[in-house]
């Protein structure tokens, strides 16, 4: 950061001994800014100095050179600059408005590429609030990576192989029809795979005739093969419906059952390893040797069909083939941390040194109104019902603030379909947490309307002036902004540290941060007065506006011109 750059700066002119990355990786952000803006710790001096840490740093602080700084004091062990208000926030201001929507860039990535296995919900099913999940983190994250200078590689790997497969086939040619399909295809296919389980409950040859079923869709059958064929189809078509209204796309909609062909490769390569042990008919690989208490990774059936495991292994063998990933990272929610500590297991095992960079990211479950959900029981929450809902109490909001605005359906959709992303991103990913439409759409609080709202407040203010911003003049000396300004000035930061910690949510809570700072600024200040600062406190609106709108599109969610 440029202003760690300075304080750097000034410090090692006079600790000569030092480098100037030792003394950067000392630097602290004190707690209050009554303490200023970075504190520099004496202690570890002190043993190289052979002094006490008090007297250190009032040494440092009679040798230093001022200039910049607003002051630079010794407190107790620290010496704590106080950086010069106005510099500090013409030189952010001048910057935001010349970097516009690239403030806050880096290229940490060089470019390499980070496959994101994310969204991937099952043929045949709903798409529930639980892929939801996935698919606005994944997305948010595929954001942040590219904007850590990484090439996304979105994957959507689609649950479309498996023996539910033959539960299906056999339900819909035992009681199904074509008619009731071609109406309403996902929730017919629903209740019948609901049946299927009920009527299986009393009766276990359906299980039996189900594998039946699947095993000769494995085999290539051509009846089982077509069937299969336009379930996936009517379900992509459903699915694709629900992206396209929350605006997010992928690079690959390659699911199971693209990895048919490309599981022999991974099954002999284990055999050739003699990793491969037989158990009850089954083909394993034994994992003691990584981990103890891991259970074995079931590569074969007893009947010979290939599982959920065989393919995730086809497939990350063939991402790495393909994509030569840096990092590879799997959005799926927490009840599947055991299945990727074995998969990574099991590719260890096979000598592949890149097991190592792939990762889990793991998410908590979503309850709603306090209750769980089944696919197989039948009681999901449809996420198009969600999205529906929730444009209906935008549209209301906005009918009651501003029944004037053009465009209200567009905007309702933009802030409903929001609220939704950034309820979801604001928590920490592997929180469980519930899900109440009513609170989630607030235009007051910790919601994405409030940040939207902010942001159009803000253009709003642009719009009003009527005056085109100058880069010159920037120096505000209002210490009312001075908040706003340090806010602004951790974006680039922040960024880094979302992708660190592979958090979408410290995003959220950044844009949050920003939107209350400026609305308390807004409320007590007058900022479209016309005098000599009047150009710097529109830069600074308008710096407020860019990095708000930056923060939104991060995490997936519209920025309205005006709500
Ligand atoms: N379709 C799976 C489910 O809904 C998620 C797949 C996650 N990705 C993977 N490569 N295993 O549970």
């Amino acid at each position: 950061m440029a202003n760690n750059e300075m304080v750097v700066a000034s410090l090692a002119k006079v600790l000569t001994d030092f480098k100037p990355e030792e003394i950067s990786m000392k630097l602290e952000t004190p707690k209050s800014s009554e303490m200023g803006d970075l504190a520099f710790p004496t202690f570890t001096l002190a043993k190289v100095l052979h002094q006490a840490p008090q007297q250190i740093a009032i040494d440092i602080v009679t040798k230093i050179n001022q200039t910049g700084f607003e002051k630079v004091v010794a407190i107790g062990p620290y010496v704590n600059f106080f950086l010069d208000k106005p510099v500090t926030s013409g030189k952010i201001l001048r910057l935001i408005l010349k970097e516009q929507s690239h403030f806050g860039s880096n290229t940490d990535g060089n470019g390499n590429n980070v496959t994101i296995d994310m969204s991937s919900p099952n043929i045949a099913k709903p798409m529930s609030m639980g892929h939801l999940r996935s698919t606005v983190i994944g997305n948010a994250l595929a954001n942040i990576t590219a904007k850590n200078g990484y090439v996304p590689v979105k994957i959507n790997h689609l649950g479309d192989w498996g023996t539910q497969f033959g539960k299906l086939i056999y339900a819909y040619k035992t009681w199904g029809s074509e008619t009731e399909v071609k109406a309403d295809p996902i929730a017919t296919l629903l209740r019948y795979y609901v049946e299927f389980h009920e009527k299986a409950k009393n009766d276990d040859t359906l299980n039996d005739a189900g594998r039946a079923w699947f095993k000769k869709l494995e085999d290539g059958d051509s009846e089982a093969h077509q069937l299969w064929q336009w379930f996936r189809a009517e379900s992509l078509k459903e699915f694709t419906a629900i992206y396209d209204r929350l605006d997010i796309t992928f690079d690959s909609f390659n699911g199971e059952a693209f990895y048919n062909d490309k599981m022999d490769k991974v099954v002999d390569a284990l055999e050739e390893k003699n990793l491969l042990v037989s158990s009850q008919g089954a083909k394993i690989v034994d994992l003691s040797a990584i981990n103890a208490s891991l259970t074995p990774a079931m590569i074969k059936r007893s009947d010979g069909a290939t599982l959920y495991m065989t393919r995730d292994l086809a497939a990350a063998v063939y991402r790495k083939e393909t994509y030569h990933f840096s990092k590879s990272l799997y959005v799926v929610g927490g009840e599947q941390r055991e299945h990727f500590v074995q998969m990574k297991a099991v590719l260890s095992l096979m000598g592949f040194p890149w097991a190592d960079d792939i990762e889990h990211i793991s998410f908590g479950l979503i309850t709603f109104n306090g209750k769980k959900m089944s696919t197989r029981k039948g009681d999901v929450v449809l996420l198009k019902d969600v999205l529906d809902d929730a444009h209906e109490l935008a549209l209301k909001q906005i009918q009651e603030k501003n029944p004037a605005l053009e465009n209200k359906n567009i905007v309702a959709e933009q802030v409903g379909a929001g609220a939704v992303v950034f309820h979801d991103l604001m928590n920490d990913r592997t929180n469980n947490f519930d899900f109440n439409l009513e609170e989630v759409v607030r235009f007051e609080g910790d919601t994405g309307p409030y940040v939207q709202y902010t942001n159009a407040r803000a253009k709003s203010i642009l719009r009003k002036s009527g005056v085109t911003i100058v880069d010159n003049n920037l120096n505000l000396d209002d210490v009312a902004t001075w908040d706003i300004v340090t806010i602004l000035n951790s974006f680039p930061e922040t960024v880094q540290r979302a992708w660190q910690q592979r958090e979408a949510s410290i995003i959220a809570k950044y844009a949050l941060n920003l939107s209350r700072a400026f609305n308390r600024y807004y409320a007590n200040s007058k900022i479209l007065t016309n005098d000599q600062q009047l150009n710097a406190r529109l830069a600074l609106v308008q710096s407020v506006s860019i990095v708000l709108s930056e923060s939104l599109r991060l995490l997936g969610v519209k920025s309205p011109e005006e709500m």
